[in-house]
Parts: C-alpha cells; structure tokens; sequence
C-alpha cells in the first residue's frame, strides 16, 4: 500500500474543511445545536468522553473517519490484536495488551498460548506479593519488610510510580514503596537514607537489565545491603529483579527463582501490566493490580470492537491528527483534576513522545508533516495559578486534556465540588472566551472613564475558541485507572497508524546514550579533551579542572 499521510485524498479534503471552519466560533456551534454535548460524547462504562468543546463539526468528524479508513486503520488495529511484527525496526510484536486479557482467553501465536505464560508469571508475582505484604518473606536477619524500593527509568519507572501515587489512598500502611530513577546520586541517597537495610527490599526493574542509571542505581544499592550484612547471602533476600535478560540478571547475583520475567513484545512504556507492575501491586494488593488489568483490557475490547464514530481511542488521536497537522498545535496540556493523577503528565509525556515523537515513516520515508506534539501539563487547580494565563490568552492552539472523577477517594464532598467546578469553569471559559462587546459591558458597569476602559479593553478579552478534550470519569479506583491509560496507550497507536510511523521503536534515545558511555572516559583525565567540538570540550576540560580545584 503506497500511503503517506500528507498525500491522502483525505487531506486534502481535511485541508479544505480546515479553511471552511477555522474562524467558526464554537460558542456559535454550541448556541446553534442544542444537542451538541449529546452528539460528540461518548460513554464507555464508568466514564464519560466530551469531545464537544473542539473545533470540529459531524463533517470533521465524517472527514477523519475516511482518514482513518484510507490509512487502514481498522487492519492495523487487527494486525496489532493478532500479534503481528508491527514494530518492524525491532522486528517485534506488540502485546502489551496480551497482559491484561483473562486467563480463559487463548493467545495462540507461532504455537505458543501467550495467555498461560503470562498467567503463569502473574500467579508467581501474586505468590510473591502474598508473602512480603504478609511478612512471610522476611529479610537476612528475619524482619518483615516494610520498604520496597524501584530501581528503574522510563517506562520501568514512569508508569509503575504513577500508578503507586494514584493509588495511595490503597496502600498498605506497613509496606511502603519508592521509585528511585536518576543516576544523580543524590536520589537513592535522598531515598535510602530514612531505610533500614533490614527491612528494604530492592526491585531491580529493567527490560534490558544495562540501563546505565538502573544498573548504577542497583550496585550501589547492593553495596548499602552487602556493607551492612557483610555476607553475600543477604542478596537473595533484599533484591528481585524484572527483566527480560535472565543472563544479565544472572550476572548481576541474582537467583533466576527471584526473578519475574516478560517478553520483548513489551515495549517499555507499556509496560506496567508485566511484572514491571509488581510495584504496584506490592503497594495495592494483587487483588486491585487486577482490577487494573481488568480496566485496561475493557477499553481494549472497546477499541478492536467498536464502531469507529463510538471508539474514544480513534477519535482522541484523530482529533490530535486535526489539531497538529490542520491548527499546527505543537502541544497538549494534560490536566488532571485529581491530585493523585499528579503524575500522570509525566507517564504520558514518555508515551506519547517516545512512541510518535519520529520523522521516517514505517516505510523509509521522511516525513513532510507534523508528528507527536510535546506533551505537557499539571494538576489542576495548581495549573491555573500557573501557565493558564497563556492557554486562555497566549499566541498559541493548545488542545487540553482535562480529567476528574465525579468522586473523591478522599470524601470530603464540599471541598471536591469546588474542586471540580473548576474544571467545569475552565473548560467553559477556554471554549466560550470573552468578546470586546463582553469586556465592554462589563468595565462600563463599573466605571465612566472612557480614557480607562480603552486603555484596559484589549488585556481583558479572551479570544475563546480553544479547544478541550473533558473526561470525567465516575471514581479513581484501579479498574478506571487502568481503562484511562489503556485509552491513551491506544490513542497514540492510532496516531501512529495516521502519521504511518513505527510507535514502537525508540532509536532516537540512542545517540546521547552511546556519548555518555564515550564521554565517562573524558572525564578526571589530566589530558585536555579536544575530540569533540569546542563546546563540549570546554564543558569537558572545565568541568575536570574544577574538580581537580583548578582555575
Ligand atoms: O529511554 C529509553 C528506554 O529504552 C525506554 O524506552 C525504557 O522505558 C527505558 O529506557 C528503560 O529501559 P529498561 O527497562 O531496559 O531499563
């Protein structure tokens, strides 16, 4: 199939709807159609997708759909389920949804059942849980533990960490959980330094198990347990590990029996329904780690099964394809109004730019078009005494994501109803604005000075018109959780499948990688660094002179 997104007939089409509509009001769409809300929302279970405060009318609508079906969306969508090498740079399946499918769901590929093996390792991780939630598993001088600390990056990190923080009001209170990422020393320091080496368990969460900040962060952190002991032993105890290189893990002294392992058709940032998850449910409980799984593998079957014009992931990442590539937005605010999801900016900032964030197509080509938008965002209220001001009055399209729960896990009503009028406010106040004659009726009602109100007039108008996604979803609990980051996970593909790049891959982290293992070599040398360009020489040289105490 010869498709490139920007030669479709469909964009061509979207290019001309694009002129037609781009200076339409959607106060003006909204005052025509009383039935607005009710056409562009949808429902999926305990959550609801408002998608009506966009910049799209049925037409649009009807226009992204004979994109989708000109960039075979629906075949993609297949050839994922059905366990094809769609990761071609890698030569890798894409199965991260296999984790979440039930036991009773046969995965057959290449005559394996991908369902057993992966059951098999969540009934070992489950077992595992058990007994250091129960203090069954006790550390080298037989105490429970009451620490257990993460040692990953990126997606071994990001979506684990998130998942922790959302949950908290879940947690166990005699086990706590810490995620330690950076190789700045600083973090595990910071980290360990309030733990006993007694009492802490180590889980070294790495998909390749080379990663130079979790490897380092694992040395040193087996270092701390071994001085304290002074006995080898100690580290079957005190460390497991999660990978998918048993040699590695092996190599590193850990015993394979201490070891939960998943496969490579699980990329990282997708990775916390493996065992990359048992941080989560060490802190949660095996029970609600399910629940999780459960959330995500509803919105999976929503996603294969459901017409597309119902299908939340195909229309949140048709509307990105919309707002890149016809309003050239260049970024998405996420905003969650939910304290927990604190971190969920964060997880989706991995997700959506290390999956899109490319310029060659799956089939060699550069592209001449816009691919993923930087992915940015906070909590709200927090967000709203912060950068607002520029998404309600600043130069640029920046579509938003706002996310809340009719619920408070934390049950203080009042407070949660402020909380989430807010929401509602900025929603309306983005899309809605405030035009001069506004302004001006308003100033007049307060004073006569016609001198003064010219001169405030043009500060105090909101040009409205931009765009939000709302997703208010019924409570936070870990089935919804899981659902909502299953939709994300599945809206980017659906990017990826218009845009025709592999969302799998992530070449682009390699080259700075690779640098810094040269650059270590530079570094505490007597000699001057001159093998690079003057910058970083410099950077280099001062860098080693300083710390000798040099001028
Ligand atoms: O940053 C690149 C990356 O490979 C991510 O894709 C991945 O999530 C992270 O590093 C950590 O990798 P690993 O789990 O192999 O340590």
């Amino acid at each position: 199939m010869d498709y490139f997104f920007s030669k479709t007939l469909a964009y061509k089409n979207l290019c001309k709807h694009y002129t037609e509509i781009k200076d339409i009001p959607m106060r003006d769409m909204f005052l025509q159609d009383k039935d607005r809300f009710k056409k562009f929302s949808i429902k999926l279970g305990p959550i609801l997708f408002d998608y009506s405060k966009n910049r799209i009318t049925q037409k649009t609508i009807k226009l992204l759909l004979e994109l989708a079906d000109e960039a075979c969306l629906k075949e993609k969508i297949n050839g994922m389920f059905s366990g094809e090498i769609i990761n071609t740079t890698e030569k890798r399946r894409v199965m991260h949804w296999a984790l979440r499918s039930p036991e009773n769901e046969q995965i057959v590929i290449d005559g394996t059942d991908w369902s057993k093996e992966i059951h098999s390792v969540l009934k070992r991780i489950e077992r595992f849980v058990g007994d250091v939630r129960s203090g069954t598993w006790k550390g080298f001088t037989g105490k429970k533990i009451t620490d257990v600390v993460n040692l990953g990056i990126g997606g071994s990190d990001l979506g684990p960490k998130m998942v922790v923080r959302a949950l908290d009001f879940l947690a166990s209170d005699d086990l706590k959980v810490h995620f330690v990422s950076n190789v700045d020393p600083a973090h595990l320091n910071k980290t360990i330094k309030h733990l006993s080496p007694e009492t802490t368990l180590f889980i070294i969460s790495s998909k390749s198990f080379t990663t130079q900040e979790t490897m380092e962060n694992a040395k040193r952190a087996r270092t701390w347990i071994v001085e304290k002991f002074g006995d080898d032993r100690c580290v079957e105890r005190h460390f497991v590990a999660i990978s998918t290189n048993k040699e590695g893990v092996i190599n590193f002294g850990i015993d394979p029996k201490n070891m939960f392992e998943f496969w490579d058709f699980v990329g990282g940032r997708y990775s916390l329904w493996s065992a990359i998850g048992t941080s989560i449910a060490l802190s949660i409980g095996f029970d609600n780690f399910k629940e999780l799984l459960k959330g995500a593998h509803m919105v999976d079957n929503h996603f294969k099964n459901a017409d597309f014009k119902e299908n939340i992931p195909v229309i949140m990442g048709l509307l990105d394809v919309w707002y890149v590539n016809f309003f050239g937005a260049k970024s998405i605010a996420i905003l969650p109004y939910s304290q927990c999801l604190e971190e969920f900016p964060n997880h989706l900032q991995q997700l959506i730019m290390e999956s899109n964030g490319k310029r060659i197509t799956t089939d060699g080509r550069e592209v001449d078009f816009h691919t993923s938008p930087v992915v940015w965002g906070r909590v709200g209220t927090d967000g709203q005494h912060s950068f607002y001001q520029l998404l309600h009055q600043g130069t640029q399209i920046i579509p938003c994501d706002f996310i809340g729960f009719v619920k408070n896990p934390y049950n203080t009503e009042d407070q949660h109803d402020i909380f989430m009028a807010n929401f509602f406010a900025q929603t309306r106040a983005l899309m809605q604005g405030k035009d001069e004659k506004e302004v001006l009726d308003e100033l007049k009602k307060n004073s006569k000075d016609a001198q003064k109100i010219n001169n405030i007039l043009p500060h105090k108008i909101f040009p409205g018109n931009r765009p939000s996604n709302s997703i208010l979803i019924d409570e936070l609990n870990p089935f919804t959780l899981g659902a909502l980051i299953a939709l994300y996970e599945h809206r980017v593909f659906v990017q990826g499948c218009i845009w025709n790049i592999n969302s799998f891959d992530q070449w682009g982290v390699e080259l700075g990688k690779r640098l810094a293992k040269d650059i270590i070599d530079k570094l505490n040398k007597d000699v001057m660094c001159e093998v690079y360009d003057s910058s970083t020489n410099g950077l280099i040289n001062y860098y080693n002179k300083t710390k000798r105490g040099e001028r």
